[in-house]
C-alpha cells in the first residue's frame, strides 16, 4: 500500500505506522483487508481485497463495478474493513462511506501495471455465474492470444476501477496478555476526531 498526503489530524499517520510496523516484521501481504458491505435485504458480505493506497483520508482498492460488492455499495454506501496482522497481533477496524474514484486515477492505476497483468479484469465478468473454472480459464486465453496479437487493446473495462473509502472510524487493537487488550479508537465528529479507548 501506497500512503500519500495523509492528514496530520487524526489518526492516520498512526495507521500507516502500524501498518510499516507489520510489514518490517515480515507480514506478507499486509495491504489485504476484509471489507464488508450490507445488500439492499441487509445481509452483510464480508471478503478480502488489496488496498493499494491510502491517499489523504481515503483507503483505496480496485474491482468490478458490476460485482456483487459493487451492487452493495449502490445500496448501501457504509463500509467496515478489517486488517488483522499476525505478525505484529495488531488488528485495525476502519469504517467510512465509499465511492467509486475518478476516472483519471482508475486510468493510472491501470495504465501504470505492468502489461498483461490486466487480462483478467477484461477477461472476467467478475461475480457472474458461468459453468466451469475451465469457461472461465478459455475466456481467459481468448482474450490474452487477442490483446497479444493486437486484435484488442489492453484498456481499462468502463465498469472496473478503484474505490475510496472516506474513513471516518478506526479502531487500533494489540493483542496483551491475559487477553486485556488494547483498544484505542478513533472517531469523527464534525471536523474534530474524538479518541477513547473500549474494554477488551
Ligand atoms: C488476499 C486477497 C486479495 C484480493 N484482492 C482483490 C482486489 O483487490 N480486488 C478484487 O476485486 N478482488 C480481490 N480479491 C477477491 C475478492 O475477495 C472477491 O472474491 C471478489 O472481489 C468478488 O467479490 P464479490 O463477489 O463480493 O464482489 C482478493 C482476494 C484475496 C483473498
Amino acid at each position: 500500500m501506497q500512503f500519500k498526503n495523509l492528514p496530520d489530524q487524526g489518526p492516520f499517520k498512526k495507521f500507516e505506522d502500524y501498518y510499516l510496523q507489520a510489514e518490517e516484521n515480515g507480514q506478507p501481504i499486509a495491504e489485504a483487508g476484509c471489507i464488508s458491505s450490507v445488500d439492499a435485504d441487509g445481509a452483510p458480505h464480508a471478503r478480502y481485497v488489496n488496498f493499494k493506497y491510502f491517499f489523504e483520508d481515503n483507503l483505496i482498492f480496485f474491482s468490478s463495478y458490476s460485482s456483487h460488492k459493487a451492487n452493495d455499495f449502490n445500496v448501501n454506501d457504509k463500509v467496515a474493513v478489517n486488517f488483522w496482522w499476525a505478525a505484529t497481533n495488531v488488528q485495525i477496524r476502519l469504517e467510512g462511506q465509499i465511492a467509486k474514484c475518478p476516472e483519471i486515477f482508475s486510468d493510472e492505476h491501470f495504465y501504470g501495471r505492468e502489461q498483461g497483468k490486466n487480462i483478467a479484469a477484461i477477461a472476467s465478468d467478475q461475480s457472474q455465474p458461468i459453468e466451469s473454472y475451465e469457461m472461465l480459464q478459455a475466456k481467459f486465453e481468448q482474450t490474452k492470444s487477442l490483446i497479444e496479437s493486437g486484435e484488442l487493446e489492453e484498456k481499462r473495462p468502463l465498469d472496473w476501477g478503484g474505490y475510496q473509502i472516506k474513513v471516518s472510524y478506526f479502531e487500533f487493537w494489540e493483542a496483551s496478555e491475559e487477553r486485556l487488550n488494547y483498544r484505542e479508537c478513533y472517531k469523527l465528529s464534525g471536523n474534530d476526531w474524538e479518541k477513547f479507548f473500549l474494554q477488551s
